[in-house]
């Protein structure tokens, strides 16, 4: 029988992520949580019967970015209906988190809006939509834990998605910065207990995962106890992981500089499998500007913490997120910036202009900046990071160190992988079979986004 069957899916789910790495991580375990369901992801929207956002709130241009795919998914759900397809349309994350009902509003050819906290009921949700129901906006933060409600990994799916993988172990933030949207998106702090954690990662290494990282939007806030019963932090959880056969790496982020404790340090000096790379955002080196973002530490409280981990460590690469333009900031405020970045020596970092989000406080200060100011401090603090990241990745040419090959380069014998400092590397006759191994790469040249090397002589004869 080939009549199409409108509001029965096919089972097929495409999810498109926006945002930080918990967006991915999320999007993986939606389309987990459908598997049971008998639904397999899909290349492309249109190869799709469920097409999920998942969205980001964080700067206004992100949440932007939703609405106009949101316009070429209603063309689709019209050109898919004229052929008695169907296409059922949700949106998950931040966005839908914060938006809800508006949304529906401003989009209401969207089936589902359902925020970070409720997705492991999105077979419940698309049931209720296949026999007919009215559009759900689920936007609450339920009671029940949504981790302990997903599936675990499973060796096939994992294998699919590479030797690296994302585990979420804490969510949520209680430290309110005057800019963020995030406590208000993804709630309270919450963390998982250390032993589903090692269970999820065992399981991950299990299915073939060489690499994990640990993810949390104040990832070093978490807390639990150990199998004593004692209680534990992030350092302890990560020498736990540490003990698990075949898992070779493990990475965190994002940090806090308030939660760096002595425990988190001393792992970076003394675990191995800790990757010498961390991301610390500082957000600006003006104290007054700190102030006004509530981030409660100050530059120097900041540049204290880097010397004792670069004391405990010394050989660690240092990032961190920048926020130019915040309301009230001035000239020597950002000059205090570049000071800062020119004391830490970073090898790479993100930054962006600050976007005045509804419903925090920074939004409605009435000192707001001019795009031209935002846009050309923007520019001279991205030409110091630049040099900066040029500076390190140069650094690295001579060494050889370890790189795990997980994605396929542009050439047939090309494959990249990541340094242990987090370093994009390209390898070139590289033989396929490394595809998700770890090997000692000698690295020939340093550009300002990658690096490029060859297999060190030994690889070649054990690979
Ligand atoms: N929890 C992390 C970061 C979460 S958001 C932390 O505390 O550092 C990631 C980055 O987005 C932030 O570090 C900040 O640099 C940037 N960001 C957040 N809100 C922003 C805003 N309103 N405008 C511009 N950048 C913003
Ligand atoms: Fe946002 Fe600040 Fe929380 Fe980071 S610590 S998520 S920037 S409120
Ligand atoms: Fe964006 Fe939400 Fe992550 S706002 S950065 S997707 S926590």
């Amino acid at each position: 029988m080939t009549e199409a069957q409108p509001r029965v899916p096919r089972k097929k789910i495409f999810v498109k992520t926006y945002g930080c790495q918990m967006n991915v991580y999320d999007s993986a375990r939606m389309v987990d949580v459908m598997a049971p369901e008998g639904y397999t992801e899909a290349a492309t929207p249109e190869d799709a019967d469920i097409v999920v956002l998942n969205t980001c709130h964080i700067r206004e241009r992100a949440a932007e970015k939703v609405y106009s795919e949101l316009g070429r998914l209603r063309a689709l759900k019209k050109q898919k209906a004229e052929k008695g397809e169907s296409l059922l349309i949700g949106v998950a994350g931040c966005v839908a988190q914060a938006e809800g009902e508006e949304m529906r509003r401003r989009a209401p050819m969207v089936d589902l809006i359902v925020g970070p906290q409720t997705y492991h009921r999105l077979p419940e949700y698309v049931a209720r939509l296949a026999n007919g129901g009215p559009a759900i906006v689920e936007t609450e933060f339920p009671a029940d834990d949504k981790f302990e409600s997903l599936p675990a990994p499973e060796r096939k799916k994992t294998l699919a998605r590479g030797a690296t993988a994302f585990l979420t172990i804490q969510e949520g933030c209680d430290k309110f910065c005057t800019f963020c949207v995030v406590p208000y998106t993804r709630g309270s702090e919450f963390s998982r207990p250390l032993s589903r954690i090692v269970e999820e990662a065992s399981a991950l290494v299990d299915a073939g995962v060489r690499e994990i990282t640990l993810l949390g939007q104040n990832v070093n806030a978490w807390h639990g106890e150990d199998a004593q019963g004692r209680p534990a932090t992030l350092g302890r959880l990560i020498r736990a992981l540490a003990e698990i056969d075949g898992l070779a790496r493990l990475r965190y982020t994002t940090s806090h500089p308030r939660d760096m404790d002595d425990e988190l340090i001393l792992a970076h000096a003394e675990v191995p499998a800790l990757m010498p790379y961390l991301h610390l955002p500082v957000q600006s080196g003006s104290d007054r500007i700190l102030a006004a973002m509530n981030r409660r530490h100050t530059a120097a409280d900041y540049l204290r913490l880097i010397e004792r981990i670069r004391t405990a460590q010394p050989d660690i690469a240092l990032s961190s997120d920048f926020i130019v333009g915040f309301p009230g900031e001035t000239e020597a405020d950002f000059e205090a910036t570049l000071a800062l970045i020119a004391a830490v020596g970073y090898a790479q970092a993100y930054s962006f202009k600050y976007s005045a989000r509804p419903g925090t406080p920074a939004a409605s200060a009435e000192n707001q900046l001019p795009e031209e100011v935002k846009s050309e401090r923007l520019q001279r603090l991205q030409a110091l990071l630049g040099e900066q990241q040029l500076a390190f990745n140069a650094s690295c040419v001579g060494r050889t160190m370890s790189v795990l090959l997980d994605r396929r380069g542009r050439g047939e014998q090309q494959l990249v992988g990541r340094s242990p400092y987090l370093q994009s590397v390209h390898i070139e006759d590289a033989p396929a079979a490394l595809f998700g191994k770890l090997v000692d790469v000698t690295i020939e040249d340093g550009y300002r986004n990658s690096l490029r090397g060859r297999l060190h002589e030994n690889e070649a004869v054990t690979a």
